[in-house]
């Protein structure tokens, strides 16, 4: 039988790595993709010495849709069996979406959007084929609102959310499960490089460790849940919007974002 492997995108640090770490604990074999060589080997090497486990790396830029498709390419032609699809990799860029470089934006939708899209296009339909596997995306409680001046990216993560949730109706009859992660603030390199002080996102508090949203996920997805809410203010954050009215909703998401966002 073919090992099966837990392939997780962005398993460098954050989110991903603690991802990494909890399913290696459970003796799961990785497949990690990352763009940055370096922290991918010694990733690899500690996931290696602590858990025991089989990992192989692949390096990939997700902003480079050629790098994208050589990478499905590569799994195919190497006839690896995917049994976990993890599309953990994302960035934001904060601030007024017309004052950021197209670059940049562009890179966020291939990254956030369209590798995730391509991921579960190619891993899912070989899952359809044999019957199994389980996908988990991760969006955001940004998901669930507009996000004025993080624009592109709460639009980015509210396309995960959307498509992983159908996805879901259209997978699961053919064995595949289909899940969707959305954390509120965690604590990690992200904020640094969206150039936002984690402290004016949330109260220390309220922010979350990567390892505790990853010790959360992977024990929930044992329930095959649609959406997983890591911890009870965040399921509330998650269910605010639905309670006043759209006008309201954007006005409060721009204040609160403005304030955090500004130099
Ligand atoms: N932190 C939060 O508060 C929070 C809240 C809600 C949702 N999220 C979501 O959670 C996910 C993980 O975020 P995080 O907080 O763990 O951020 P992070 O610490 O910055 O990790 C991001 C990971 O994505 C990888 N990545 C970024 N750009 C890439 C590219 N072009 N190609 C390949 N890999 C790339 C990075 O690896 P390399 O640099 O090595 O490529 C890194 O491993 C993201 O989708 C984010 O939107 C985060």
């Amino acid at each position: 039988m073919n090992t099966a492997y837990t392939l997780i995108t962005g398993a460098t640090s954050g989110i991903g790595l603690a991802l990494a770490h909890e399913f290696a604990q459970r003796g799961d074999a990785l497949l990690l993709v990352a763009r940055r060589a370096g922290a991918l080997a010694e990733t690899a090497a500690s996931l290696r010495a602590r858990h025991g486990v089989e990992v192989l790396e692949r390096v990939c830029d997700l902003a480079d849709a050629a790098a994208v498709t050589a990478l499905v390419g590569g799994i195919e032609r190497d006839g690896l069996h995917i049994a976990k699809l993890i599309n953990n990799a994302g960035f934001a860029t904060a601030g007024a979406f017309v004052d950021q470089s197209w670059h940049s934006e562009r890179d966020l939708l291939m990254v956030n959007v369209l590798s995730l899209a391509q991921l579960c296009h190619a891993i899912g339909r070989q899952m359809a084929a044999v019957g199994s596997g389980h996908i988990l995306n991760v969006s955001s409680i940004t998901g669930f609102m507009p996000g004025p001046w993080m624009s592109n990216y709460a639009a980015s993560k509210s396309y995960v959310l959307i498509f992983s949730e159908s996805l879901r109706e259209e997978l699961g009859p053919l064995g595949v499960k289909v899940s969707v992660l959305c954390p509120g603030t965690t604590r990690s390199p992200f904020f640094a490089k969206a150039k936002i002080a984690i402290e004016k996102a949330a109260p220390d508090r309220l922010i979350m460790s990567p390892e505790e949203v990853a010790r959360i996920t992977v024990s929930a997805m044992d329930r095959n849940p649609a959406i997983i809410i890591p911890k009870f203010r965040n399921k509330l954050l998650a269910t605010a919007p639905r309670l006043g009215p759209r006008w309201l909703l954007r006005k409060v998401v721009a204040a609160l974002h403005k304030a955090v966002v500004a130099k």
